[in-house]
């Protein structure tokens, strides 16, 4: 059996550690673009001890649907990140995984994320990082797809000059993994992931 990221992350250290650092009686959660709600589920559980209201944004309504069937107690909502329907300052912690690529007007993506984000919180921007993996899999078998990437992922560079410009103090990790992988393998994970977004 192998162990994608997202299987093997059980809870968001980032999280955790903003919790410990920042202590309040409430916490406000987004998990911007949450899919069919694979994050929210794993940390809805870890930190259920916690006072945290939970938030789920998305702009596709099968998608919703799915992370309706997987979690409670989180206000989901169906919208655009290039408008946002919270006020402004509203979250402590927002999260942000494989979507970043999909958003066409990422600047002013990056614009609302800032409003909706509380001063001192944490925005996490997690993504796959393209331009190291030209030999992916998915490239292999899909060789147009690495091209088609090429335009709508931004380089490192571009992520952090246009969150640092935005005022936000910018911490930029790559983290770099070989492994043999049997596509079979793969097979659920992206079931899970992906397809409803493709329907
Ligand atoms: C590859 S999925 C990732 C889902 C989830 N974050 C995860 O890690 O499983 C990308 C998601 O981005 C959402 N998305 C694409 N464009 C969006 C936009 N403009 N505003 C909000 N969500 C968007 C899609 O509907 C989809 O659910």
């Amino acid at each position: 059996m192998i162990k994608t990221n997202t299987e093997a992350m059980r809870f968001d250290y980032d999280l955790k550690e903003y919790i410990e650092n920042n202590s309040k009686s409430e916490y406000h959660v987004l998990d911007l673009s949450c899919g069919t709600g694979l994050f929210l589920a794993k940390q809805i559980n870890y930190f259920e001890e916690l006072n945290i209201k939970w938030y789920g944004l998305d702009l596709s309504e099968q998608m919703l649907n799915k992370a309706n069937e997987k979690v409670q107690n989180v206000k989901f909502v169906k919208a655009d990140v290039v408008d946002m329907p919270y006020v402004s300052e509203t979250f402590d912690f927002i999260s942000n995984n494989y979507a970043f690529h999909h958003y066409s007007d990422k600047g002013q993506a990056l614009n609302e994320i800032y409003r909706v984000l509380n001063k001192g919180g944490i925005y996490k921007l997690h993504n796959i990082a393209i331009h190291n993996m030209p030999k992916w899999w998915v490239y292999h078998y899909f060789p147009t797809a690495y091209f088609e990437d090429l335009k709508r992922y931004w380089q490192k560079e571009v992520i952090f000059s246009e969150l640092n410009s935005r005022g936000l103090e910018v911490i930029l990790k790559v983290e770099y993994r070989m492994e043999n992988i049997r596509v079979m393998d793969y097979l659920s994970y992206a079931e899970n992931r992906v397809f409803p977004y493709l329907l």
